[in-house]
């Protein structure tokens, strides 16, 4: 049978300790790589290379949805459920058999299933001889890894423009780990790869959040990324518990995303939950852009992702203009994208809405692409003016010497 396994290229490995700090490998011990490739995915050095290798292994017997079933050892949960039959989907979708395994990297606890009793990540976790695994996951409270609560100054794209001049804390924000993008430039990949902290359920998380409110005397309750959105079960609740822990006109529970999975079902559970804050980045126009800033290989699912992005845009323009307060994130760095781009995306934008908050963020050399050029601000005002004179009213950017908006 063929397995995958990753191998590491000693002339490329930094000996940053990335792979074994901040995501964990669960093959020692099990006498195989089990071919997760959350280390290949989350070396900053690309130091990881795939191998298929054509190997006989033992079968051991393990119990899926209460039937034993034999499975090779050495592999994980999901690939065991992917050979017995079940669906394993990056996108998100419902129905029998199905599992929803968004980021392959242990961050988002999206695929997670009931084993041996107790909620794991199927994406990371080995089979074991004997080991009870069930997909229900009813009854179950969602986890997720979260990073902070911490005061923040400036906020996100989703922000509204006249807050983040205030020069003092104006929200306090969560990232949570996991992403379904895999860009090059990460501009957080400590807690998009991040797949050994405890995980928290949304009860927990919402309550720090309020407690943090409180401490820093501020309105925005902000939830970043990684991507908040690819584990909607924790997201759904954890708005609904932020809700009900501030029901108060003014609390700003905003959502900050890359809108990849923001359908319109989607969002109208979200604001049903309380949010009325949210911030989409669909980056790019054209998908071949989009594929080259976020690392998506498959071309169909990043037209996918792009598309669900911008229609995101629209349904919240459309249907919550009152309710929601929208900001759309648009990136910049030369490398990556044109001017020419930017400018066809302000001119898709101001014709559905010209007073829609945009906000520029300058990429900055991260992750894999220390090579990057961080815009100079004065160019970043270059694309401000740019967006300015397509008629958007609300544009802010992002540079290397602050925020600069209306
Ligand atoms: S897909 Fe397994 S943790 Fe995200």
């Amino acid at each position: 049978m063929r397995f995958l396994r990753v191998r590491t290229l000693p002339d490329r490995c930094h000996r940053c300790g990335f792979c074994t700090s901040v995501n964990i490998c669960y093959s020692a011990g099990v006498g195989y790589c089990t071919g997760c490739l959350s280390c290949y995915w989350a070396c900053p050095y690309e130091a990881k290379v795939i191998e298929e290798v054509e190997e006989e292994r033992k079968l051991i017997r393990i119990e899926v949805d209460g039937v034993e079933v034999q499975v090779p050892e050495g592999i994980t949960v999901l690939r065991a459920l992917e050979l017995l039959g079940y669906r394993v989907t990056v996108f998100p979708e419902r129905g029998e058999k199905v599992v929803n395994a968004p980021c392959r990297t242990g961050s988002c606890w999206a695929c997670a299933v009931v084993i041996n009793g107790e909620l794991e990540r199927s994406c990371i976790t080995p089979v074991r001889e004997g080991m009870k695994v069930s997909t229900d996951v009813k009854g179950k409270e969602p986890l997720r890894v979260v990073h902070g609560p911490q005061p923040h100054p400036v906020g996100g794209k989703g922000t509204p423009w006249w807050e983040k001049r205030k020069g003092r804390y104006i929200e306090v924000a969560i990232w949570v780990g996991g992403c379904n993008l895999r860009c090059p430039q990460c501009q957080n990949y400590f807690v998009t790869y991040d797949n050994t902290s405890t995980p928290m359920t949304p009860k927990e998380a919402a309550r720090l959040v309020t407690y943090y409110r409180r401490k820093y005397g501020v309105n925005g309750l902000a939830i970043s990324g990684g991507e908040p959105t690819i584990n909607r079960k924790w997201l759904v609740e954890y708005f609904r518990e932020l809700r009900r822990l501030n029901p108060d006109k003014k609390a700003r529970l905003h959502l900050d995303s890359n809108g990849t999975v923001l359908t319109p079902d989607y969002i109208d559970e979200l604001v049903e939950a309380g949010c009325n804050n949210i911030g989409v980045e669909p980056k790019a126009l054209y998908v071949d852009t989009y594929m080259r800033i976020t690392g998506i290989a498959d071309r169909e699912l990043a037209e996918k992702y792009l598309q669900t992005a911008w229609n995101a845009v629209k349904y919240i323009i459309d249907h919550y203009r009152d309710r929601v307060y929208l900001g759309v994130g648009f990136v910049y760095n030369s490398a990556l994208i044109s001017r020419e781009e930017i400018v066809k995306m302000g001119e898709k934008l101001a014709s559905w809405d010209p007073e829609v908050q945009v906000c520029v963020l300058d990429y900055f050399p991260a992750f894999r692409r220390r090579d990057l050029v961080r815009p100079p601000p004065s160019e970043m005002l270059e694309i401000k003016k740019l967006l300015n004179d397509v008629g958007l009213k609300y544009v802010i950017v992002q540079t290397s010497i602050g925020h600069f908006g209306p």
